[in-house]
């Protein structure tokens, strides 16, 4: 037999430690599958006396992931500490100075790190594998990059951030507000205690800066991602949305226009017989549309130590098989930095939200507004009169400008009758 794939794990959390229990639990057919055992030579986290569920007993300990990085007895280091910069920027830049293969769970780090990482292992024909960084268990880093390479993808884009589907999914089912249904998504471990990456939209940026890389052989550019998170969806949006025909989800997606590369995570409002509508709970999708194969989507658990853990053992097994692939699927010299294209250029249908004085003059004040930026109106509803309380109205526009719109409700948001700054989403033709 050939020599094992010996690997050193920084980071035995969730991720961590459920990569070891796979390794271990699948031994034999691993063995068979990568050609060769693949064994875990050294671990290293913060708390050495912590239980970890997982047999570490062969594997030799140490207090600095990043001395392991560079000093263990290994062939791959996998790092599944997290965060962009920090301990796991230093765990990377060890393992490839000491000519390290990687393996990676973290977004984040690539996001911002991506492009020069894969420079500097790639000169040194060294491989990054960050399948887990992408949608958890769905292997759409291999489907893009290899499945997919046929192709010239016209778009990309999918629910990439399990926290927000719950959250979303949930509030339409319960009619509750975000408040209320965060706070019990963190009583279920579904969202951190600190939930801002997650629920602003960051963590699904990091997954659609790496997509947009490997769709359109470009430099990874967080820095060119619109985002917007669910943090101002409220239960009356859902119910209009449903109403409208519609169902809200976070989608992130990326596509080329004429002013270059265009990347966005928000809110949309979607047909609600999509596929991808009905794609609920913690589930990510993401849906690839190639100039010869078509719309293709791709629907799987995007969290958890399992599916992670399938995705990084997915990555080994590859290195170990001796299956190496360029990290964005050109080789990095190659990526091109491509022009941003400036959201205030997008094109699209919009709902927007006004809470206003039910009161005359109120709603022509409004029809002004958007005639003054030649914006047409295509429907309007308003739920319940009132004399003393302000009345939610919903109206719908036809395909406008971004700049259109948003000067448009300026110029409501600063009206007198208006009680609340207008609410927008745009509706996202899929
Ligand atoms: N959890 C998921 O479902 C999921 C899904 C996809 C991707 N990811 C990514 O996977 C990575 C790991 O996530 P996780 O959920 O497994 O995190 P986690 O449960 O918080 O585990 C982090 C691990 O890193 C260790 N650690 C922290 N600082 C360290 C340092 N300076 N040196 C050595 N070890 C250190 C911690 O040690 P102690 O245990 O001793 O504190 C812990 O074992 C992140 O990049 C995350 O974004 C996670």
């Amino acid at each position: 037999m050939t020599d094992p794939l010996r690997i050193a794990v920084a980071g035995l959390g969730t991720v961590g430690a459920g990569t070891i229990e796979l390794l271990h639990k699948h031994a034999d057919s691993l063995t068979l599958k990568a050609g060769r055992p693949i064994v875990v030579t050294a671990v290293s986290a913060r708390d050495k006396s912590k239980d970890r569920g997982v047999d570490l007993s062969g594997a030799r300990w140490f207090d600095d992931a990043a001395v392991m990085a560079g000093e263990a007895e290994a062939d791959v280091v996998v790092e599944l500490i997290g965060g962009e910069d920090g301990p796991a920027k230093a765990v990377c830049d060890a393992a490839i100075g000491a000519g390290r293969d990687i393996v990676t769970a973290n977004k984040a780090l690539l996001a911002i790190h991506g492009t020069e990482l894969a420079r500097s292992a790639e000169s040194r024909e060294l491989n990054i594998g960050y399948e887990a960084a992408v949608a958890g268990g769905i292997p759409i880093v291999k489907a893009i990059r290899e499945g997919l390479a046929g192709n010239s993808i016209s778009k990309i884009y999918g629910i990439l951030n399990g926290t927000c589907n719950y959250i979303l999914t949930e509030m339409r089912q319960t009619g509750r507000a975000f408040d209320d249904v965060l706070a019990e998504a963190q009583k279920l471990g579904y969202a951190e205690a600190e939930p801002s990456v997650d629920v602003d939209g960051f963590d699904a940026a990091h997954k659609l800066a790496l997509l947009a890389s490997l769709a359109y052989g470009a430099e990874v550019d967080f820095g060119g991602v619109y985002i917007e998170g669910i943090r101002a969806i409220s239960p009356v949006d859902i119910e209009f949305a449903e109403t409208l025909g519609y169902r809200i989800k976070l989608l992130g997606s990326a596509r080329l226009t004429g002013q270059g590369l265009e990347q966005r995570v928000h809110p949309c409002m979607i047909d609600k017989d999509s596929a991808i509508a009905h794609v609920e709970g913690v589930f990510n999708a993401v849906v690839a549309s190639g100039d010869f194969v078509g719309d293709t989507m791709f629907e799987g658990r995007g969290a958890g130590a399992g599916p992670t853990a399938s995705a990084v053992v997915a990555d080994l097994v590859d290195l170990a098989a001796g299956r190496r692939t360029p990290v964005f699927g050109l080789p990095a010299p190659q990526l091109q930095p491509l022009a941003r294209a400036p959201m205030e250029a997008h094109v699209g249908a919009y709902y927007i939200r006004l809470t206003v004085a039910d009161r005359p003059g109120v709603i022509a004040g409004v029809t002004a507004a958007f005639k003054d930026q030649q914006v047409s109106i295509e429907s309007m509803l308003q739920r319940g009169r009132s004399e003393t309380e302000a009345v939610p109205v919903v109206i719908t526009v036809h395909e406008t400008s971004e700049t259109s719109i948003r000067r448009a409700l300026e110029s409501i948001g600063a009206m007198d009758g208006t009680v609340e700054p207008p609410h927008m989403i745009r509706i996202e033709p899929l």
